[in-house]
């Protein structure tokens, strides 16, 4: 049973709803005099939004996944513009560097003081200046997660900036913002909010609150995934897909991961994969992994429970058997196209390095059971 003793954190206000993107005009008004506005690399695709922001702004496009680089970059710009307000539109991607810069306006200093892992880790402890999130991808959940992930060539890793002073100050998802997303983004993103959902679900520092959440977002990926791959004009498809990653992302903020997310950020660090396609390649052989383990070492806790409760709301099947909900997911990856990691360039010379960084990442510690690195290296060997 999960407890019944837990904390709950998430951004200071969510505003969700088609069409509710218009309130981010009002909502920087009433928040700053300045602010730096992020978006992907075609800033025009949000002209209609940006017109109506009632404070004057900078724009600062974010071409590909935030590098500890370009958020210095970022910073400097948002000084010399005087900003004291980040508006971030776009992607995870757009959303962790915006994240990252309103917590560096508000703390000074250099992402490598505070980066966990690869920096000093050093305390955050000033505010963040405000920060609206508006997500263009249903993925992530970063509107609400308290943390911001840059990469590092020069390390070759993925680390977060993390504190529960950066959650965003207001988070507003709209499903039509996602409704430009190309098939490979739809799939790829659904992909991890689905494997968020399913994480926090099965995780061992799951709380009542975050198996509610969890299970309503794994009930709306079983409903929007496909259809919303196969028809990205399908609005309510759209909704159910807006609707699992913010659920996704308040149930991770408060329930951890698992080796899926362990691996996929080391991964990310290494080679130059889509975070979503790589949860999408690993989820089936964690799964597989670590139900062997649950079934061998603890088969008396409530991990294999909530498996069996994955597979119902996955399958809608009230009767479903974990492998059930494991051929489900199965022919969901092949359906949606998303490749193994190989096709993105893991070799097996890399496999023991991705193994040993993942037995020690932060996600890792919120998995069902302790893998192994033999097992570990099983799910990367089959997801390659
Ligand atoms: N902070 C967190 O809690 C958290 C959690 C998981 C992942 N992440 C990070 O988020 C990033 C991945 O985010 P993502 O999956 O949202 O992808 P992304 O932000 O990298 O975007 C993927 C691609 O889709 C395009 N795109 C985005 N929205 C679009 C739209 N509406 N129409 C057309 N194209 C669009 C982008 O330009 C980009 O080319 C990674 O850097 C990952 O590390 C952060």
């Amino acid at each position: 049973m999960p407890p019944t003793d837990f904390e709950f954190a998430t951004a200071s206000r969510i505003i969700f709803g088609p069409g509710r993107a218009a309130e981010v005009a009002s909502t920087a008004g009433r928040l700053g005099s300045r602010a730096l506005v992020c978006t992907g690399a075609e800033p025009e695709r949000h002209d209609g939004l940006l017109e109506d922001l009632r404070v004057p702004f900078a724009l600062f496009p974010v071409r590909g996944e935030p590098t500890v680089d370009l958020a210095r970059t970022a910073v400097a710009v948002a000084r010399d513009e005087g900003v004291d307000l980040v508006v971030a539109v776009g992607g995870g991607s757009v959303i962790d560097l915006g994240k990252a810069v309103a917590m560096l306006l508000g703390n000074g200093g250099d992402p490598l003081d505070y980066l966990e892992v690869i920096g000093e880790g050093r305390l955050i402890d000033k505010p963040s200046v405000p920060c609206v999130a508006l997500p263009t991808t249903a993925g992530t959940g970063a509107e609400v997660t308290p943390n911001a992930v840059l990469a590092s060539p020069e390390h070759g890793l993925k680390a977060s900036l993390r504190s529960p002073l950066m959650f965003p100050r207001v988070a507003i998802v709209d499903p039509l913002l996602t409704m430009s997303c190309p098939p490979s983004v739809t799939a790829s993103s659904g992909m991890d909010a689905l494997t968020q959902c399913l994480e926090a679900l099965v995780s061992i520092r799951a709380t009542p609150m975050t198996d509610a959440l969890a299970s309503e977002g794994l009930r709306r990926a079983a409903a929007g995934l496909r259809r919303s791959y196969a028809d990205g004009s399908d609005m309510a498809a759209r909704t159910d897909m807006a609707l699992c990653s913010l659920l996704g992302g308040l149930s991770l903020a408060n329930a951890k991961l698992g080796a899926v997310h362990g691996l996929a950020g080391v991964i990310g660090g290494t080679i130059e994969i889509p975070h979503g396609a790589a949860c999408a390649a690993l989820l089936l052989a964690t799964i597989e992994a670590n139900v062997k383990a649950l079934r061998t070492r603890q088969p008396d806790g409530d991990a294999l429970a909530r498996y069996e409760q994955v597979a119902r709301l996955l399958t809608g099947r009230v009767d479903a058997t974990i492998e059930q909900g494991a051929v489900w997911i199965e022919e969901t990856v092949r359906l949606l196209g998303t490749a193994k990691l190989a096709s993105y360039g893991l070799v097996p010379d890399q496999v023991d390095e991705i193994v040993a960084r993942a037995l020690v990442a932060s996600s890792t510690k919120g998995n069902p059971i302790e893998l192994r690195s033999e097992e570990l290296r099983g799910v990367l060997t089959s997801a390659t």
